[in-house]
């Protein structure tokens, strides 16, 4: 049987990642502006054009940056009908989407950069016009990068600021204090963990959901900084003007991991605008 075909839109840190995970499983098309990330792909279809993309594809990833994606949902307003979408933005709403793709079938999910390991924590919710199996489907796809946890969309901004921007909180306290990520002293998993369970408590999580997610994105990050370094990875997580941007701000003016959720929470309403 012919593999569905998955597009994504967007083939930096994040794009690269997803299509890494599910090439075995999906067909692949991808469409990207900037050509130096794309050349020598072999495995998935470069598509020239918006257009190109759409037509061929039931599933379409949006794995661009915030402040790309009204351009973006201008040119596919006319090859939405029928498709599914999966925007992986922080702060695009699904009502944001909905007003440049009316009734279109979303989901909206916040994975992170351990879906480059396979072990990324992803949050979806659904759409008002997305149906039980577009969410099935979609999470199905996010199982191959790690894994998932559904709930409804008032909870993305704040997995946004835990799991997304989370592994930042990471990054930057190994960077800062020289740790290196492959030689953890001992105790310092037990705290990460204890200081992103309160911070997730904070954004609104319950307590299970909050310990999970922390544990999880605890372990997800140490398990990549133990074979990278800590500065690049925080690098990797920060987009210009993005959600972890704002949270960094907050940890280095000597902030708690509590306020630099909240400052991720905000940054995220912000993009939601
Ligand atoms: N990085 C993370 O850890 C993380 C975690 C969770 C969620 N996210 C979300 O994932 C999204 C992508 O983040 P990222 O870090 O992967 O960004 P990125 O590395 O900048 O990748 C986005 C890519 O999309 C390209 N692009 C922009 N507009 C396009 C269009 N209309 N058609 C095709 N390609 C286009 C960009 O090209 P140019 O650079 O030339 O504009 C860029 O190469 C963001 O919305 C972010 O909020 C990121």
């Amino acid at each position: 049987m012919d593999k569905m075909r998955v597009g994504i839109i967007g083939f930096g840190n994040m794009g690269q990642a997803i299509a890494g995970r599910i090439k075995t499983n999906y067909a692949l098309s991808i469409f990207e502006k900037d050509k130096s990330k794309i050349a020598g792909l072999r495995d998935i279809f470069i598509c020239s054009c918006l257009s190109q993309l759409s037509e061929s594809c039931e599933v379409i990833i949006l794995a661009i940056k915030p402040q790309d994606f009204e351009p973006a949902l201008k040119d596919l307003n006319s090859f939405a009908s029928g498709k599914l979408f999966i925007s992986i933005a922080a702060g695009i709403t699904t009502a944001y989407i909905e007003k440049y793709l009316p009734k279109a079938r979303l989901i909206r999910v916040m994975p992170n950069l351990a879906a480059t390991i396979g072990e990324a924590e992803t949050c979806l919710a659904k759409g008002k016009y997305a149906l039980d199996n577009d969410m099935h489907l979609a999470r199905r796809i996010f199982d191959l990068v790690g894994k998932t946890w559904i709930m409804p969309e008032d909870l993305i901004n704040a997995a946004t600021a835990i799991s997304g921007s989370g592994p930042a909180y990471i990054f930057y306290d190994l960077e800062s204090r020289g740790i290196d990520g492959s030689h953890l002293p001992e105790g310092l998993i037990e705290e990460y963990i204890q200081r992103l369970t309160e911070a997730a408590r904070s954004v609104g999580f319950d307590e299970q959901t909050a310990l999970e997610l922390a544990t999880s994105t605890t372990y997800s990050s140490i398990h990549l900084a133990s074979c990278d370094d800590p500065a690049e990875l925080r690098k990797k997580v920060t987009s210009k003007a993005g959600t972890t941007a704002a949270a960094l701000k907050i940890l280095s003016a000597g902030g708690s991991w509590v306020l630099a959720a909240g400052a991720a929470i905000k940054r995220a309403e912000e993009l939601s605008r």
